[in-house]
Formats: C-alpha cells, sequence, structure tokens
C-alpha cells in the first residue's frame, strides 16, 4: 500500500512538472476552439507584454489582460501590425502561421475567455 502511495506521489509530481515546463511552441499550437485563457493570453505573455506592460514607458498600448487584447483586436491595430505589415512583435519575427490562425479563429469564434 506505502509503495503504490509513493509511486502515485512520484507520479504525480512528474505530471506537475511536465505541464509547468511546457514550451511556447506546444501552447501556440492551433486549436478549433481557441480560448483567451488557454491560447491566447499565453501568446501575448510570450511575444508583447514584455514591452506592452502596464504603465510602459513608451507610452503604448497595455496587451496584459482579456480586455486590453480583446480591444486590441477588435478596435485598434493588432491584426495588421502582426499580420499586414508585420512590424509587431518589434525586432522579432512574424508570428508562426499557427499563432495567426489561432488568433483570427478566436476573434471569429467571439472572443471566449475560458
Ligand atoms: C520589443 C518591444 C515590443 C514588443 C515585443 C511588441 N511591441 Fe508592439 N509596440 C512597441 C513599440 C515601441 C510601439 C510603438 C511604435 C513603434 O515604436 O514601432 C508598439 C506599437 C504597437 C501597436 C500600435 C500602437 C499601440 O500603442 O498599440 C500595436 C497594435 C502593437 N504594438 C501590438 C503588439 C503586439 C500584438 C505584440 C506581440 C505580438 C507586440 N506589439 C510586441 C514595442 C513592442
Amino acid at each position: 500500500m506505502k509503495a503504490i502511495k509513493i509511486i502515485t506521489g512520484i507520479l504525480f509530481s512528474i505530471g506537475l512538472i511536465s505541464c509547468e515546463s511546457s514550451t511556447y511552441d506546444e501552447i501556440g499550437g492551433y486549436v478549433d476552439n481557441p480560448t483567451f485563457t488557454k491560447n491566447i493570453k499565453p501568446i501575448f505573455d510570450n511575444k508583447c507584454t514584455n514591452c506592452h506592460y502596464a504603465g510602459n514607458n513608451d507610452g503604448i498600448s497595455e496587451l496584459i489582460d482579456y480586455t486590453t487584447i480583446r480591444e486590441s483586436i477588435e478596435y485598434g491595430n493588432t491584426l495588421r501590425d502582426i499580420d499586414t505589415l508585420a512590424t509587431m512583435p518589434k525586432n522579432s519575427s512574424k508570428l508562426s502561421n499557427a499563432t495567426l490562425k489561432l488568433i483570427y479563429k478566436w476573434k471569429e469564434n467571439g472572443y471566449p475567455e475560458n
């Protein structure tokens, strides 16, 4: 019995560690039903928020949460800047096609949060 508990404990810990360490590319893969929390926020956290953080010194838009990110897509220039012009993320390569497709899908589905 004790051995089973220990083994279960070890397996559980390994499970937790592997979840913690999933890479950006794993999170950023394409799915048909993206949600803000699961799929969209990790993209912005990885690619945008290091500059577009709250109260940033450049005076640029804050891309930090559901409202600010959704508004940047719905009413702002985010899609133009990440896709048509590919000027964002600034000083790095264009987002992958899978990532762009995911963001368009999120918009098309009506910006689901969770
Ligand atoms: C290295 C810093 C940096 C990163 C990373 C970055 N931006 Fe920007 N962004 C800027 C700066 C600075 C400007 C102001 C215009 C300029 O200097 O090109 C800007 C301007 C913008 C604008 C238009 C003006 C405004 O204030 O909103 C949008 C939209 C935008 N960025 C979206 C994004 C998105 C989406 C990402 C992530 C995919 C991103 N940016 C990543 C620095 C960055």
